[in-house]
């Protein structure tokens, strides 16, 4: 089995490590790539798309989610970690969105979400192959998605994208 083909990507085979996103023939943007033939593209989020990317998150919230996603915080990824906030643009109305961070070691995907009018059109995979091809640019060479458990869902998404569940490792969390 394969994962559905978008422009750009090799199929490749379930839970098989991520592969190199080949060069896009058209389109290049700061994260590579015209991604689809579907009518979006994924980029880096300007200053401008935050009001959209925080509305987005807003009705795509999980309910196993404890940050709150203030437009401080997302002007602060901006200035800090420029590239790491990426959308799926088309024609200027943000359809998803996904952090792709990298802290020097690892690389960490947070908040991805797609509009849910538009989802099992490949947006969210295309958002996360973007992200890890912005993540292997930085130099991560392993990559966390953070996933409640009883989000089955999204579950059965980050494992058809590649990502089984560590059943090795778990997470501690302090707040600040
Ligand atoms: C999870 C989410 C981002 C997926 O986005 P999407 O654009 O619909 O995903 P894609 O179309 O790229 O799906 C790729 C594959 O993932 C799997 N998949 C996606 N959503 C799924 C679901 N709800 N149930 C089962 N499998 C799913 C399918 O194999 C799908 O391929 P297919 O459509 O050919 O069957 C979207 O459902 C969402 O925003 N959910 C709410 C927020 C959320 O849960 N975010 C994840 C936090 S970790």
């Amino acid at each position: 089995m394969g994962i559905k083909l978008h422009r750009g990507f090799e199929s490749r085979p379930l839970r098989s490590a991520p592969s190199p996103v080949p060069a896009c023939p058209t389109g290049r943007t700061g994260y590579g790539c015209r991604l689809t033939v579907e009518g979006f593209v994924v980029r880096a989020c300007r200053r401008q798309d935050a009001s959209a990317v925080l509305e987005l998150w807003q009705r795509a919230r999980s309910e196993h989610a404890t940050t709150a996603d203030r437009p401080d915080d997302v002007q602060r990824l901006l200035s800090q970690a420029e590239g790491s906030l990426l959308v799926a643009d088309a024609d200027g109305v943000i359809l998803g969105a996904l952090i792709a961070a990298w802290d020097g070691w690892r690389g960490n995907m947070y908040r991805l979400a797609v509009r849910c009018e538009h989802r099992r059109r490949g947006i969210g995979l295309a958002l996360v192959r973007a992200g890890e091809e912005h993540l292997r640019r930085q130099g991560a060479s392993r990559i966390t998605a953070l996933v409640a458990f009883a989000e089955e869902g999204a579950a059965a998404f980050w494992e058809s994208a590649g990502y089984p569940q560590d059943r090795e490792i778990g997470r501690r969390v302090r707040n600040l």
